[in-house]
């Protein structure tokens, strides 16, 4: 039998009973998952909740696979507070990571309110229960959305936030006011604020990673299933910005590297007495559209389908991050690079075509 050399967790299972168990909400998601090996590979006990609302059975399989037993699963809606009151009961956890929430810029603008129910809602109902169970740390997803489009690159967490562009950006700026606020209030509750850049790429092994249900709307899904031949072609969103080659810069970042600073951000937390700190979780530094695709193409010598298309509406022109704090203070950095992070994609949709 070949070894899989992401199997790390059954060998120092027996550990964790001892360990911190940390309530994982949007466990079954795209980020969430990884997140839920990463706490596995450093000794914590992740206990998955989600309601499937955009989450898919395979990543479960896949996550069981990887770790060689089927990780603890609630179903349950966030915003159903009796019934997640009752996984509190149950697993009396000692710390939350909160990633459930609907995260579609686009279908936020035309579900404002679903997105505002879901996302403050199952927000307030998490931060009702911790302090009902006295549960005082919470690692918050949030998104470098809630800087809009920021003046000067890389951007800071200290530069000046402009209105979201979005109602997803609102939920996400209305969140992490809610949880200065209830720092301030309840100095005992201690909130890591992650705001991530462009997560993007799989699991090395290809058994997890991201699934969009129906047309993908984010670049690297769309890339991968026009190179499956699911999708005829790659629009790009305009060439005529103000950058080098004319397509938008992201800063795009590997899933493991962001899961891995959800684990840095629970041992930071840990060294606190009280804290609400937002952090900027990206490479730092900024590719643009044609560089992703070219990069796809040279590193899995696989052809993408290209046409220049007009540009989308609400698109930033450059965003990239400086992650400077998350470094110095979380002792995190990035790993993998934009290349590895296409090949694990790429590794993940021919196993999905496959399967
Ligand atoms: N793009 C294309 N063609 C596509 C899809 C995307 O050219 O088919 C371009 C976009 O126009 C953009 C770049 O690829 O220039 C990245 O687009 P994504 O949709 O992958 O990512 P965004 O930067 O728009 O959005 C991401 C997350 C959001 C988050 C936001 C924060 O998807 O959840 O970053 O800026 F809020």
């Amino acid at each position: 039998m070949t070894k899989k050399p992401w199997v790390k967790v059954r060998a120092h299972s027996f550990i964790l009973r001892s360990m911190k168990k940390v309530l994982v909400t949007g466990g079954a998601g795209y980020i969430g998952s990884h997140t839920v090996i990463e706490l596995l590979n450093h000794g914590y006990i992740p206990v998955i909740v989600d309601d499937f609302s955009n989450s898919d059975k395979r990543v479960l399989k896949g996550l069981e696979e990887i770790l060689g037993f089927a990780p603890s699963l609630y179903r349950c809606d966030c915003t159903d507070k009796a019934v997640l009151k009752k996984v509190f009961e149950a697993e009396m956890p000692d710390a939350v990571i909160h990633f459930a929430a609907f995260k579609a810029v686009g279908e936020s603008t035309e579900q404002p309110v679903r997105y505002y129910r879901n996302n403050i809602d199952s927000l307030l109902c998490v931060l009702e229960l911790m302090q009902e169970f006295n549960v005082c740390e919470l690692v918050f997803s949030s998104s470098c959305t809630v800087y809009g489009q920021p003046e000067t690159l890389p951007v800071h967490e200290k530069c000046e936030q402009k209105p979201a562009t979005s109602p997803y950006g609102y939920t996400k700026q209305v969140c992490e006011r809610i949880l200065t606020d209830a720092t301030t209030a309840n100095p005992t509750l201690r909130c890591a604020l992650l705001r991530y850049f462009n997560p993007i790429g799989a699991h090395p092994s290809g058994l997890i990673g991201e699934l969009p249900y129906g047309v993908p709307n984010n670049l690297v899904p769309y890339i991968t299933q026009t190179a499956a031949g699911i999708r005829e072609k790659l629009i790009i969103h305009g060439n005529d910005y103000a950058t080098p080659d004319g397509t938008c810069i992201r800063d795009y970042i590997h899933v493991c590297d962001l899961a891995n600073a959800h684990v840095k951000a629970l041992e930071w937390l840990d060294t606190k007495v009280s804290a609400c700190e937002a952090f900027n979780l990206g490479q730092g530094m900024g590719n643009s559209v044609k560089e992703v695709v070219d990069t796809f193409v040279r590193v899995n010598a696989t052809p993408v389908k290209v046409e220049i298309g007009p540009r989308r509406a609400g698109d930033v022109e450059q965003v990239w991050a400086d992650a400077s704090k998350a470094s110095s203070l979380l002792q995190w950095k990035t790993e993998r690079s934009l290349a590895e992070s296409l090949k694990d994609a790429w590794k993940w949709q021919k196993q999905l075509s496959i399967g």
